[in-house]
């Protein structure tokens, strides 16, 4: 831990408020070139499997307000697999393309400047079709890109602070943000929105697993260098933002499925 971690905190709240006195000064000086920004899609061609998603078939889900009520977190996961439909549903509501802006396309989360700075990996243990191991969503190939392609449940559990829901999910999301997307427009304030912009995705995450009987849990607490190094990024220009575990649960109590397996 950092001894002066108090200070480093507060200035960062303070060095990056926006004020009224200093907004006009905030402009000055600073240029953004829209079409010559950082690119908002990754991809990976030297991935060693690449599985085309389509479009996902969405089966009939309870209305809007009972999935807001029935939204709870979830980690005893049960062993049964998900399908590639369910995991596509998943990606689709996190960060589906919906709409062409002209130069801007938007998803289904949304995101400050529709700048998109979140990436989407994946440590896949059980979805029928996928051999187990650590993905990528290409969003705008709406494909995953298999990048490690082996067992990594214990891997991901110890990054993830040894939380045996993870061991047990059928697939860990990972979000990452590439920085410079947000940087390059928001300067510091682009501190704050990264975290805005993945909170969302995993509200969406969390609505469409509920949405189709999942369960679900944000987990926030996470090793960073462990992810950094299961991922294979730098953790300063691109690093962890949030991560969150989805697996199948008896669905009968609530509390019962919302308990840590031991
Ligand atoms: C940012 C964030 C981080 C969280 N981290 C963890 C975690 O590391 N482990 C865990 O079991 N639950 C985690 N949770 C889930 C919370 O414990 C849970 O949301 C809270 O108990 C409220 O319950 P509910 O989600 O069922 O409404 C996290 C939730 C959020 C929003």
């Amino acid at each position: 831990m950092h001894p002066d971690w108090k200070r480093i905190c507060d200035e960062f709240l303070t060095a990056t408020c926006y004020s009224p006195e200093e907004l006009d000064e905030y402009w000055t000086d600073r240029t953004y070139d829209r079409d010559n920004r950082p690119d908002t899609y990754l991809t990976h061609p030297d991935a060693l499997v690449r599985v085309p998603l389509g479009e996902p078939t969405f089966p009939p889900t309870p209305d809007l307000w009972t999935v807001l009520r029935e939204r709870r977190s979830k980690r005893n996961f049960l062993p049964e697999p998900l399908s590639l439909n369910e995991l596509n549903c998943l990606l689709w509501g996190s960060q589906g393309i919906v709409q062409d802006m002209g130069g801007y396309q938007l998803r289904t989360a949304p995101s400050a400047g529709a700048l998109y700075p979140i990436e989407t990996y994946m440590v896949v243990n059980r979805v029928q079709g996928l051999e187990p191991g650590l993905y990528h969503l290409d969003v705008e190939g709406w494909a995953l890109e298999g990048l490690r392609l082996a067992d990594l449940s214990d891997e991901v559990c110890a990054a993830l602070l040894d939380q045996e829901a993870v061991r047990a999910s059928g697939v860990t999301f990972l979000w990452t943000c590439v920085l410079d997307r947000c940087l390059a427009k928001y300067y510091e304030r682009a501190f704050r929105y990264v975290w805005w912009d993945v909170g969302h995705i995993s509200e969406n995450l969390s609505l469409a697993a509920t949405a189709l009987g999942l369960g679900v849990c944000i987990i926030g607490a996470w090793h960073d260098s462990l992810v950094h190094e299961l991922i294979g990024i730098d953790g300063r220009e691109h690093f962890s933002a949030l991560t969150s575990a989805v697996g199948r649960v008896a669905g009968q109590d609530w509390q019962e499925d919302r308990r840590a397996p031991s």
